[in-house]
């Protein structure tokens, strides 16, 4: 009997051997409200069924119909889940795990003639890796809370548990600030290409926070420092230092347009990097890097602060070292945890607690694994973002025109998947691996169609590196079980509103 298939894979999935459990409108539905509010979402719209509230008492009768529990003792995030006939059970270790059972019961459910029905069918599972990720950048285009709370919805049926948002760049500032407020007024309102730009207010921002929260998902904010900061001297002249213009950003404005080359005061709208700074040597900077982060440090609930820390090629090597350890030592004394992409583990000194996000490629390129690897040697992690895999802003090799190509050009999916996470930094096993995270850059995204059909499938693949076994120790994790499986998540992903886009690479499932 073939297995059902569940995206990302199960630790331990066995078939039934007996008749399916029939979904009807007579189905009840009992026990945690939560899971259950959830449950109902996911079965209305691939079903147009509405599940009946149980008709008696205790809700502990599993013979009513699918029953949703929270019992303690298991893995955080675990969840089990048996179907037969007469009953579906679901019981999460925690309110987490309760949620990922849901979802994978929602992509279980299946057609059958003109019924809808759950094959038999044993499932425990639980998740690899604690961090699994998805990243939108909505500094260099911006992208509204309706937006955001979609691709949380998206993310979150994935299993993915951490929203990381760029929220700033040189491009624009995008997130309200009651200690800054010129940051906004004066640096939010236009992004790549002449397009509109936009932020954030505090009350969007907690919004985006509290949805993100009831699908179990944080929210790890970015302002990224000291390069990637031309919109901070729109706001605040005297901290940034004057652009650096190299021939190779020459040559990026050149090729791919969108704006004129970066000036003083002027908002930069075209695609290059690596031409601001911060100045380093002023203590003003500290006082607005104190400001910015004690404030979003009281805004946000999640552990993590990222600082960025990529492409600073406009600040000296010891100037940037010199920043790295003592921003990260201020974002640890917030009583936080601070992150930074991998190039801030060139600085020996960056708190001991900082983890860093590796976003080289799967055969990381010379130098960039040593960098990753100071945060292990401190006691840390890492977070894997291998941009020639799971950077969803890559080109597909066929379909969209959307996205760019510069990590090692077009990413397909079987790209996207085929990648072990133990096996990228030499050395780093899961021990020294918080996670895995897709990054979504958006430099060629505008609209919320642009992100789904950049973001599936691959994101997919990025959630079975994260939460699923390692390859090799599950039949499941091949390419070959990979496809079929997604490709049978087709009538879900279209009864949720994804736009995904029809790579020719999965045999998709029309109903
Ligand atoms: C990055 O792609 N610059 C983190």
């Amino acid at each position: 009997m073939s297995l059902p298939a569940v995206v990302p894979a199960p630790a331990s999935i066995e078939a039934g051997s007996g008749a399916p459990f029939r979904l009807t409108s007579a189905t009840s539905v009992s026990g945690d409200a939560d899971a259950a509010a959830a449950l109902a979402a996911t079965l209305t719209a691939r079903t147009g069924l509405t599940p009946a509230a149980p008709s008696t008492g205790s809700g502990t009768d599993e013979s009513a119909g699918i029953e949703l529990r929270i019992a303690a003792g298991g893995a955080p995030e675990s969840y089990r889940i048996t179907v037969d006939e007469a009953s579906i059970v679901v019981t999460g270790a925690d309110a987490a795990g309760l949620f990922y059972g849901v979802q994978t019961l929602g992509q279980l459910v299946a057609r059958d003639g003109g019924d809808w029905v759950v094959p038999a069918v044993a499932i425990e599972d639980a998740p690899r890796f604690a961090y699994r990720g998805v990243m939108l950048d909505v500094a260099r285009h911006f992208h509204g809370v309706d937006t955001v709370k979609g691709y949380i919805d998206r993310a979150s049926s994935l299993k993915l548990n951490a929203l990381h948002l760029h929220l700033t760049d040189d491009q624009g500032w995008r997130i309200q600030l009651a200690s800054r407020p010129e940051l906004t007024e004066k640096a939010s309102g236009t992004a790549i290409g002449g397009d509109p730009g936009g932020f954030y207010t505090k009350d969007d921002y907690r919004e985006i926070v509290e949805y993100a929260a009831s699908r179990h998902m944080i929210v790890v904010p970015e302002v990224d420092m000291p390069g990637h900061t031309h919109a901070v001297g729109l706001a605040y002249p005297e901290l940034a230092e004057d652009p650096v213009i190299s021939d190779h950003m020459r040559e990026i404005v050149d090729v791919y347009g969108g704006g004129a080359l970066p000036e003083p005061g002027v908002p930069f709208e075209a695609l290059a990097v690596g031409f601001s700074s911060l100045k380093i040597h002023d203590e003003a900077t500290y006082d607005f890097v104190a400001d910015v982060f004690g404030e979003l440090a009281a805004m946000t609930p999640g552990p993590y602060l990222h600082f960025g820390g990529d492409e600073s090629l406009a600040t000296a090597d010891d100037d940037f070292a010199y920043f790295v350890t003592r921003v990260s030592a201020l974002i640890a004394d917030l009583g936080k945890t601070p992150v930074a992409w991998h190039e801030a583990g060139s600085a020996k000194d960056v708190a001991d607690t900082t983890i860093g996000q590796y976003w080289g490629y799967v055969t990381p390129q010379e130098g960039f694994a040593a960098k990753a690897q100071t945060f292990v040697d401190n006691g840390a992690s890492l977070i894997l973002s291998p941009a020639d895999a799971i950077y969803l802003d890559m080109k597909y090799p066929s379909g969209p025109e959307l996205g760019l190509t510069w990590a090692n050009g077009p990413t397909s999916v079987q790209d996207a998947y085929s990648w072990e996470p133990a096996d990228v930094v030499p050395g780093v096993g899961d021990e020294g691996i918080l996670g895995v995270e897709a990054p979504l850059w958006t430099e060629t995204i505008r609209t919320a169609a642009d992100i789904d059909t950049m973001v599936f499938p691959r994101v997919a693949a990025a959630a079975e590196a994260g939460w699923s076994p390692r390859t090799g120790e599950s039949d499941l994790r091949t390419w070959e079980s990979f496809r079929a499986r997604v490709g049978a998540l087709g009538p879900l992903w279209t009864s949720m509103g994804i736009g995904f886009h029809p790579s020719e690479e999965i045999p998709w499932v029309t109903e």
